[in-house]
Protein backbone atom coordinates (compact mmCIF):
# COMPACT_ATOMS: atom_id res chain seq x y z
CA UNK A 1 0.00 0.00 0.00
CA UNK A 2 1.28 3.22 -0.99
CA UNK A 3 -0.36 6.74 0.60
CA UNK A 4 0.43 9.82 -0.59
CA UNK A 5 0.83 13.15 1.59
CA UNK A 6 -3.00 14.58 0.81
CA UNK A 7 -3.96 18.12 0.40
CA UNK A 8 -7.26 18.20 -0.80
CA UNK A 9 -9.51 20.90 0.44
CA UNK A 10 -12.43 18.33 0.69
CA UNK A 11 -13.26 15.00 0.58
CA UNK A 12 -9.89 15.61 2.70
CA UNK A 13 -7.78 13.25 3.81
CA UNK A 14 -9.21 11.19 6.45
CA UNK A 15 -7.00 9.06 9.38
CA UNK A 16 -5.71 5.56 8.65
CA UNK A 17 -6.64 4.50 12.11
CA UNK A 18 -10.12 4.97 10.98
CA UNK A 19 -9.78 3.81 7.33
CA UNK A 20 -8.25 0.60 8.40
CA UNK A 21 -10.76 0.05 11.11
CA UNK A 22 -13.71 0.66 8.09
CA UNK A 23 -11.72 -1.88 5.81
CA UNK A 24 -11.69 -4.71 9.23
CA UNK A 25 -15.49 -4.50 9.45
CA UNK A 26 -16.65 -3.30 6.20
CA UNK A 27 -18.02 -7.21 5.28
CA UNK A 28 -18.94 -7.74 8.81
CA UNK A 29 -20.18 -5.59 11.26
CA UNK A 30 -19.52 -7.22 15.03
CA UNK A 31 -21.60 -10.21 15.55
CA UNK A 32 -24.04 -9.49 12.37
CA UNK A 33 -23.20 -11.13 9.91
CA UNK A 34 -23.60 -8.37 7.44
CA UNK A 35 -22.07 -4.97 6.07
CA UNK A 36 -22.76 -1.78 8.45
CA UNK A 37 -24.41 -0.92 4.62
CA UNK A 38 -26.22 -3.54 4.99
CA UNK A 39 -28.34 -3.15 7.71
CA UNK A 40 -31.23 -1.23 8.86
CA UNK A 41 -31.08 2.11 10.02
CA UNK A 42 -33.95 0.80 12.86
CA UNK A 43 -31.87 -1.85 13.90
CA UNK A 44 -30.09 -1.59 17.56
CA UNK A 45 -26.31 -1.56 16.22
CA UNK A 46 -27.19 1.25 13.70
CA UNK A 47 -29.24 3.32 16.59
CA UNK A 48 -26.20 2.87 19.10
CA UNK A 49 -23.78 4.30 16.52
CA UNK A 50 -26.13 6.92 15.99
CA UNK A 51 -26.04 7.73 19.99
CA UNK A 52 -22.28 7.32 20.35
CA UNK A 53 -21.60 10.00 17.89
CA UNK A 54 -23.96 12.07 19.32
CA UNK A 55 -22.96 11.42 22.60
CA UNK A 56 -19.19 11.94 21.45
CA UNK A 57 -19.97 15.67 19.84
CA UNK A 58 -21.79 16.16 22.97
CA UNK A 59 -18.55 15.85 24.75
CA UNK A 60 -16.06 17.03 22.60
CA UNK A 61 -17.99 20.35 22.29
CA UNK A 62 -19.39 20.54 25.70
CA UNK A 63 -22.56 21.09 24.52
CA UNK A 64 -24.54 19.55 27.33
CA UNK A 65 -28.35 18.91 26.95
CA UNK A 66 -28.97 22.59 25.46
CA UNK A 67 -27.99 21.28 21.97
CA UNK A 68 -29.75 18.88 19.77
CA UNK A 69 -27.81 17.08 16.62
CA UNK A 70 -28.97 15.86 13.42
CA UNK A 71 -26.86 14.11 11.22
CA UNK A 72 -28.61 15.61 7.27
CA UNK A 73 -28.32 15.06 3.71
CA UNK A 74 -28.02 17.64 0.98
CA UNK A 75 -24.51 18.74 2.44
CA UNK A 76 -23.38 22.37 4.09
CA UNK A 77 -24.88 24.33 0.75
CA UNK A 78 -28.54 22.97 2.18
CA UNK A 79 -27.96 24.39 5.41
CA UNK A 80 -27.54 27.72 3.53
CA UNK A 81 -31.56 27.37 3.09
CA UNK A 82 -32.43 25.55 5.32
CA UNK A 83 -31.16 27.67 8.48
CA UNK A 84 -33.04 30.61 6.61
CA UNK A 85 -36.31 28.73 5.42
CA UNK A 86 -36.50 27.76 9.46
CA UNK A 87 -35.46 31.01 10.97
CA UNK A 88 -36.12 33.58 8.76
CA UNK A 89 -39.38 35.62 7.39
CA UNK A 90 -40.36 38.71 4.81
CA UNK A 91 -40.42 41.13 7.91
CA UNK A 92 -37.54 39.78 9.38
CA UNK A 93 -33.80 40.45 9.37
CA UNK A 94 -30.68 38.20 9.59
CA UNK A 95 -26.99 39.86 9.50
CA UNK A 96 -24.90 37.80 7.36
CA UNK A 97 -20.80 38.21 7.43
CA UNK A 98 -19.53 38.13 3.88
CA UNK A 99 -16.27 36.68 4.32
CA UNK A 100 -15.78 34.55 0.70
CA UNK A 101 -17.57 32.33 -1.63
CA UNK A 102 -19.39 30.31 0.90
CA UNK A 103 -20.47 33.48 2.85
CA UNK A 104 -21.79 34.71 -0.46
CA UNK A 105 -23.60 31.67 -1.09
CA UNK A 106 -25.31 31.29 1.79
CA UNK A 107 -26.46 35.13 1.28
CA UNK A 108 -27.99 34.40 -1.70
CA UNK A 109 -30.25 31.74 -0.26
CA UNK A 110 -31.25 33.59 2.66
CA UNK A 111 -32.12 36.55 0.76
CA UNK A 112 -34.85 34.31 -0.90
CA UNK A 113 -36.48 34.29 2.54
CA UNK A 114 -36.26 37.62 4.25
CA UNK A 115 -34.01 40.23 4.61
CA UNK A 116 -30.24 40.21 4.71
CA UNK A 117 -27.89 42.67 5.91
CA UNK A 118 -24.17 42.60 5.98
CA UNK A 119 -22.41 43.78 8.55
CA UNK A 120 -19.11 43.62 6.79
CA UNK A 121 -17.78 42.11 3.37
CA UNK A 122 -14.21 41.71 2.17
CA UNK A 123 -15.41 41.15 -1.31
CA UNK A 124 -13.53 44.26 -2.38
CA UNK A 125 -10.30 42.88 -1.28
CA UNK A 126 -11.04 39.75 -2.86
CA UNK A 127 -11.93 37.74 0.59
CA UNK A 128 -7.95 38.60 2.09
CA UNK A 129 -9.49 39.30 5.72
CA UNK A 130 -12.37 38.31 8.16
CA UNK A 131 -12.96 41.53 10.18
CA UNK A 132 -11.78 43.31 13.40
CA UNK A 133 -14.86 42.94 15.55
CA UNK A 134 -15.04 47.22 16.00
CA UNK A 135 -15.69 46.64 11.89
CA UNK A 136 -19.13 44.51 12.19
CA UNK A 137 -21.72 47.11 12.00
CA UNK A 138 -24.73 44.61 13.03
CA UNK A 139 -28.17 45.64 12.04
CA UNK A 140 -30.85 46.87 15.20
CA UNK A 141 -32.46 43.52 15.75
CA UNK A 142 -31.08 40.83 13.67
CA UNK A 143 -32.84 37.41 14.19
CA UNK A 144 -29.33 35.76 13.50
CA UNK A 145 -25.30 36.17 12.69
CA UNK A 146 -24.24 34.07 10.37
CA UNK A 147 -20.98 34.00 9.81
CA UNK A 148 -18.54 31.11 8.12
CA UNK A 149 -15.80 30.48 10.95
CA UNK A 150 -13.44 29.05 8.22
CA UNK A 151 -13.46 30.74 4.38
CA UNK A 152 -11.96 26.65 2.36
CA UNK A 153 -11.18 28.93 -0.47
CA UNK A 154 -9.86 32.45 0.20
CA UNK A 155 -7.77 30.69 3.47
CA UNK A 156 -8.66 32.78 6.00
CA UNK A 157 -10.49 31.86 9.57
CA UNK A 158 -11.74 34.31 12.17
CA UNK A 159 -9.35 33.85 15.07
CA UNK A 160 -12.87 33.46 17.57
CA UNK A 161 -16.51 33.83 17.43
CA UNK A 162 -17.97 37.48 16.62
CA UNK A 163 -19.24 39.14 19.87
CA UNK A 164 -23.02 39.75 18.97
CA UNK A 165 -24.24 40.29 22.79
CA UNK A 166 -26.78 37.61 22.90
CA UNK A 167 -27.90 37.52 19.07
CA UNK A 168 -27.32 33.47 18.06
CA UNK A 169 -24.94 32.90 16.16
CA UNK A 170 -25.72 30.67 13.21
CA UNK A 171 -22.22 28.98 11.84
CA UNK A 172 -21.03 27.80 8.74
CA UNK A 173 -17.73 25.49 10.63
CA UNK A 174 -17.52 23.03 7.21
CA UNK A 175 -13.95 23.43 7.30
CA UNK A 176 -12.61 23.48 10.98
CA UNK A 177 -15.23 22.05 12.80
CA UNK A 178 -13.93 20.12 15.99
CA UNK A 179 -9.91 21.50 14.80
CA UNK A 180 -10.18 23.51 17.92
CA UNK A 181 -12.80 24.47 21.27
CA UNK A 182 -15.24 27.00 20.46
CA UNK A 183 -18.10 28.77 22.88
CA UNK A 184 -21.21 26.87 22.00
CA UNK A 185 -23.41 29.24 23.98
CA UNK A 186 -22.84 31.65 21.30
CA UNK A 187 -24.39 29.57 18.76
CA UNK A 188 -27.77 28.94 17.61
CA UNK A 189 -26.98 26.58 15.00
CA UNK A 190 -23.21 25.04 14.11
CA UNK A 191 -23.48 23.14 10.95
CA UNK A 192 -20.83 21.38 9.03
CA UNK A 193 -20.35 19.21 5.52
CA UNK A 194 -18.16 15.94 7.18
CA UNK A 195 -15.94 15.93 4.60
CA UNK A 196 -13.26 18.17 5.56
CA UNK A 197 -12.87 17.73 9.10
CA UNK A 198 -15.42 14.57 10.57
CA UNK A 199 -15.62 11.78 7.94
CA UNK A 200 -16.41 11.12 3.80
CA UNK A 201 -18.80 13.08 1.86
CA UNK A 202 -22.65 12.36 2.23
CA UNK A 203 -23.47 13.98 5.53
CA UNK A 204 -23.80 17.33 7.31
CA UNK A 205 -23.54 17.70 11.14
CA UNK A 206 -26.28 19.89 12.30
CA UNK A 207 -26.49 21.14 15.82
CA UNK A 208 -28.84 23.19 17.37
CA UNK A 209 -29.50 25.48 20.77
CA UNK A 210 -32.82 24.05 22.11
CA UNK A 211 -34.20 27.53 22.79
CA UNK A 212 -33.35 28.87 19.55
CA UNK A 213 -35.04 25.65 17.87
CA UNK A 214 -38.20 26.83 19.71
CA UNK A 215 -38.16 30.21 17.74
CA UNK A 216 -38.42 28.51 14.41
CA UNK A 217 -41.16 29.70 12.30
CA UNK A 218 -42.09 26.47 9.90
CA UNK A 219 -45.75 26.88 8.98
CA UNK A 220 -45.02 27.08 6.18
CA UNK A 221 -41.53 24.97 5.78
CA UNK A 222 -42.16 21.40 4.04
CA UNK A 223 -41.86 18.74 6.36
CA UNK A 224 -37.86 17.13 5.86
CA UNK A 225 -36.70 20.60 5.93
CA UNK A 226 -37.76 21.48 9.31
CA UNK A 227 -35.01 20.73 12.08
CA UNK A 228 -37.71 20.14 14.20
CA UNK A 229 -38.69 16.71 11.89
CA UNK A 230 -34.62 15.65 12.14
CA UNK A 231 -34.79 16.51 15.90
CA UNK A 232 -38.14 14.33 16.67
CA UNK A 233 -36.81 11.57 15.73
CA UNK A 234 -35.05 9.69 12.98
CA UNK A 235 -36.66 10.66 10.30
CA UNK A 236 -36.06 9.08 7.10
CA UNK A 237 -33.07 6.59 5.84
CA UNK A 238 -30.14 8.89 6.78
CA UNK A 239 -26.48 8.18 5.69
CA UNK A 240 -25.65 5.55 7.75
CA UNK A 241 -22.16 4.25 6.43
CA UNK A 242 -20.90 7.71 7.12
CA UNK A 243 -22.78 8.32 10.35
CA UNK A 244 -20.44 5.20 11.13
CA UNK A 245 -17.64 7.15 9.19
CA UNK A 246 -17.85 9.71 11.53
CA UNK A 247 -18.38 8.16 14.88
CA UNK A 248 -15.18 6.51 13.75
CA UNK A 249 -13.14 9.62 13.12
CA UNK A 250 -15.15 11.10 16.21
CA UNK A 251 -13.36 8.34 18.71
CA UNK A 252 -9.84 9.05 16.82
CA UNK A 253 -10.37 12.76 17.72
CA UNK A 254 -11.02 11.40 21.29
CA UNK A 255 -8.15 9.33 21.27
CA UNK A 256 -5.85 11.99 20.18
CA UNK A 257 -6.74 14.25 23.35
CA UNK A 258 -9.44 16.02 22.10
CA UNK A 259 -9.92 19.70 20.73
CA UNK A 260 -7.65 21.59 22.61
CA UNK A 261 -4.98 18.88 21.37
CA UNK A 262 -6.34 19.57 17.79
CA UNK A 263 -5.65 23.48 18.44
CA UNK A 264 -2.16 22.74 19.37
CA UNK A 265 -1.58 19.95 16.58
CA UNK A 266 -3.21 22.53 14.31
CA UNK A 267 -1.36 25.66 15.20
CA UNK A 268 2.12 23.52 15.08
CA UNK A 269 1.34 22.55 11.71
CA UNK A 270 -0.06 25.66 10.59
CA UNK A 271 2.95 27.44 11.79
CA UNK A 272 5.42 25.20 9.87
CA UNK A 273 4.10 26.27 6.93
CA UNK A 274 3.71 30.08 7.36
CA UNK A 275 6.85 30.28 8.40
CA UNK A 276 8.51 28.32 5.47
CA UNK A 277 6.04 30.90 3.26
CA UNK A 278 7.46 34.38 4.99
CA UNK A 279 11.35 33.22 5.22
CA UNK A 280 11.98 36.07 2.04
CA UNK A 281 9.62 37.26 -0.71
CA UNK A 282 9.73 34.19 -3.33
CA UNK A 283 6.21 32.64 -1.50
CA UNK A 284 3.63 35.25 -0.63
CA UNK A 285 0.71 34.61 1.77
CA UNK A 286 -2.66 35.08 -0.40
CA UNK A 287 -4.45 37.03 2.80
CA UNK A 288 -3.79 39.21 5.22
CA UNK A 289 -1.38 37.77 8.00
CA UNK A 290 -4.01 38.37 10.94
CA UNK A 291 -6.92 36.50 9.25
CA UNK A 292 -5.06 33.24 7.75
CA UNK A 293 -6.01 29.98 8.24
CA UNK A 294 -5.01 27.31 10.34
CA UNK A 295 -6.42 24.72 8.19
CA UNK A 296 -6.02 25.90 4.34
CA UNK A 297 -2.57 28.12 3.91
CA UNK A 298 -2.81 29.71 0.48
CA UNK A 299 -0.14 31.60 -0.82
CA UNK A 300 1.59 32.58 -4.54
CA UNK A 301 4.49 31.86 -6.45
CA UNK A 302 6.00 35.00 -8.08
CA UNK A 303 4.85 34.04 -11.33
CA UNK A 304 2.05 31.67 -12.32
CA UNK A 305 4.74 29.33 -14.64
CA UNK A 306 6.66 28.93 -11.06
CA UNK A 307 2.97 27.97 -9.71
CA UNK A 308 2.79 25.06 -12.60
CA UNK A 309 6.30 23.84 -11.63
CA UNK A 310 5.58 24.28 -8.52
CA UNK A 311 2.65 21.51 -9.03
CA UNK A 312 3.92 19.25 -10.96
CA UNK A 313 7.36 18.70 -9.17
CA UNK A 314 4.99 18.14 -5.82
CA UNK A 315 3.27 14.99 -7.33
CA UNK A 316 6.19 13.56 -7.93
CA UNK A 317 7.45 14.34 -4.16
CA UNK A 318 3.97 12.70 -3.48
CA UNK A 319 2.23 15.78 -1.99
CA UNK A 320 -1.31 15.71 -3.82
CA UNK A 321 -4.50 18.61 -4.52
CA UNK A 322 -2.11 21.62 -3.63
CA UNK A 323 -4.07 23.48 -6.76
CA UNK A 324 -5.97 26.64 -5.21
CA UNK A 325 -9.34 26.75 -5.80
CA UNK A 326 -10.21 27.48 -9.58
CA UNK A 327 -11.45 30.80 -8.92
CA UNK A 328 -8.70 32.54 -7.32
CA UNK A 329 -5.36 30.10 -8.51
CA UNK A 330 -2.11 29.82 -6.91
CA UNK A 331 -1.34 27.16 -4.20
CA UNK A 332 -3.60 25.84 -1.34
CA UNK A 333 -2.14 23.10 1.27
CA UNK A 334 -5.37 22.13 2.98
CA UNK A 335 -4.18 20.59 6.97
CA UNK A 336 -7.52 19.62 8.58
CA UNK A 337 -7.21 17.32 11.86
CA UNK A 338 -6.15 14.07 9.97
CA UNK A 339 -3.25 15.86 7.91
CA UNK A 340 -0.22 14.42 9.88
CA UNK A 341 2.94 16.28 10.74
CA UNK A 342 4.74 14.01 8.52
CA UNK A 343 2.58 15.74 5.98
CA UNK A 344 3.19 18.81 6.66
CA UNK A 345 7.30 18.50 7.19
CA UNK A 346 7.23 17.13 3.54
CA UNK A 347 5.24 19.89 2.35
CA UNK A 348 7.89 22.08 4.15
CA UNK A 349 10.88 20.36 2.98
CA UNK A 350 9.79 20.58 -0.85
CA UNK A 351 8.99 24.21 -0.55
CA UNK A 352 12.09 25.32 1.06
CA UNK A 353 13.76 22.68 -1.81
CA UNK A 354 12.06 24.43 -4.08
CA UNK A 355 12.68 28.06 -3.57
CA UNK A 356 16.85 26.98 -3.46
CA UNK A 357 16.09 26.06 -6.86
CA UNK A 358 13.73 28.67 -8.55
CA UNK A 359 14.38 31.73 -6.31
C1 LIG B 1 -17.02 26.60 4.21
C2 LIG B 1 -17.81 25.75 3.27
N1 LIG B 1 -19.15 25.84 3.27
C3 LIG B 1 -19.90 25.10 2.44
C4 LIG B 1 -19.33 24.23 1.55
C5 LIG B 1 -20.22 23.43 0.65
O1 LIG B 1 -20.37 22.19 1.19
P1 LIG B 1 -21.20 21.04 0.44
O2 LIG B 1 -20.46 20.70 -0.78
O3 LIG B 1 -21.22 19.96 1.49
O4 LIG B 1 -22.56 21.56 0.16
C6 LIG B 1 -17.95 24.09 1.52
C7 LIG B 1 -17.33 23.13 0.57
O5 LIG B 1 -16.21 23.13 0.25
C8 LIG B 1 -17.17 24.87 2.40
O6 LIG B 1 -15.83 24.79 2.38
Amino acid sequence: MKRVHNFSAGPATLPLEVLEQAQEELTEYQDTGRSIMELSHRSAHYEEIDKQAKDRLRSLLGLGDKFEIMFLQGGASSQFMMAPYNFLSKDQTADYIDTGRWSDKAIKEAKIFGNVHVPFSSSEGNYDRVPTQEELNFSDNPRYVHFTSNNTVAGTQFPTEPETNGVPLVCDASSDFLSRPIDVDKYGIIYAGAQKNVGPAGVTVVIIRKDFLEQADTENVPTILRYSTHVEKIFNTPPTFNVYMVNLVLKWIEDKGGLSWFKSFNEEKAQKVYDEIDADDFYRGAVEKESRSLMNATFRLPTEELEARFLEEAVEHDLYSLKGHRSVGGIRASIYNACSMGSVDALVDFMSDFRKRNG
